[in-house]
């Protein structure tokens, strides 16, 4: 006889989950059981998510500072984990008490439980965003560098050809934008969290709708402060159920900076970046994120 969740993994999956890589398993997405009290967030990849992850955590312990690793409380949806099945993988989700909290690089198709769960988007201008990711792929371990294949990338414009080529950045806005409205949506953007984390941790505050203290708050806040996290950046380092970092130590807490791209990036590549963006983009979307000049 075949179990319930045999007879699903037989079942050939829809499309909508998208292709399997080391890190987008579509079957935990598709087995994912949502509950209104989660919160997903939802980021370009470098736009900002494991700053969302501490603060998100930070509210709902009221100051956690002994976790181990930031993964493990605030867990990756899609992620496959070694020596995880996917069936193990949604045990343990199902096992996390209340609030929930994960984080997603889905698009809004691919997300589970779009009209469940709470959701807060972050977005980073996809300049800093390619050049982060530079340093992301430059600050790997060399094992976790050959384990994803970022072993190919050796320079600057290596990365940047990818980086625009797979296009992560283009397909989450474009694919979120339509939702920006959403009752369950909530999009900041990480230049004005870095203006103000006050503000930013109100709106993120009043969304949830959680009973937090001014104590809560601004133990929050300190937390979540770029000097905290560099500072405590081994709980930063590592992006799989493994005890390996994956990162060299203080790399994945690197700079924080808006507009550090200009150190980087040359005209040409700036441009190749903001056109892409011009082309698929609608104009509002542009101007809410500042890239219309
Ligand atoms: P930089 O590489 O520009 O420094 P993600 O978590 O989505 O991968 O994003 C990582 C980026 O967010 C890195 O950007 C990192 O330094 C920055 N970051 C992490 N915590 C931050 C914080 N508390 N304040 C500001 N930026 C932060």
């Amino acid at each position: 006889m075949t179990s319930n969740t045999d007879s699903k993994e037989s079942t050939k999956l829809d499309p909508r989950w998208g292709e399997p890589t080391p890190t987008h398993d579509p079957r935990i997405l598709a087995n994912f059981k949502p509950r209104a009290s989660d919160v997903l967030i939802t980021t370009a990849p470098k736009a900002g998510t494991t700053w969302m992850q501490q603060i998100l955590h930070q509210l709902r312990t009221g100051g956690d500072a002994d976790f181990d690793s930031i993964d493990a409380v605030v867990p990756w949806l899609e992620l496959q984990r070694d020596g995880m099945s996917w069936h193990d993988i949604i045990e343990r989700f199902e096992s996390i008490h209340d609030p929930r909290i994960f984080k997603t690089h889905c698009t809004y198709e691919q997300t589970p439980g779009t009209d469940t769960v709470k959701i807060i988007m972050s977005s980073r201008d996809p300049r800093d965003c390619c050049v982060s990711f530079y340093h992301h792929v430059m600050d790997m371990t060399d094992d976790a560098r050959k384990r994803v294949g970022f072993d190919r990338y050796h320079t600057l414009d290596d990365v940047f050809k990818a980086w625009l080529q797979y296009a992560a950045w283009y397909r989450n806005i474009q694919s979120w934008w339509p939702h920006y409205h959403d009752d369950n949506v909530l999009w900041l953007r990480y230049e004005d969290m870095k203006r103000s984390p006050e503000n930013s941790i109100d709106q993120v505050i009043a969304f949830l709708e959680w009973d937090i203290t001014p104590n809560r708050r601004s133990k929050a806040l300190e937390y979540s402060s770029f000097k905290w996290m560099k500072t405590h950046s081994e709980k930063f380092t590592r992006q799989s159920e493994s005890a390996e970092p994956t990162f060299k130590p203080g790399g994945f807490i690197r700079k924080g900076q808006v507009g550090d791209h200009k150190t980087k990036l040359s005209t040409e590549q700036e441009q190749r970046i903001l056109e892409k963006a011009r082309q698929l983009l609608e104009p509002e979307c542009l101007e809410f994120l500042d890239l219309t000049a």
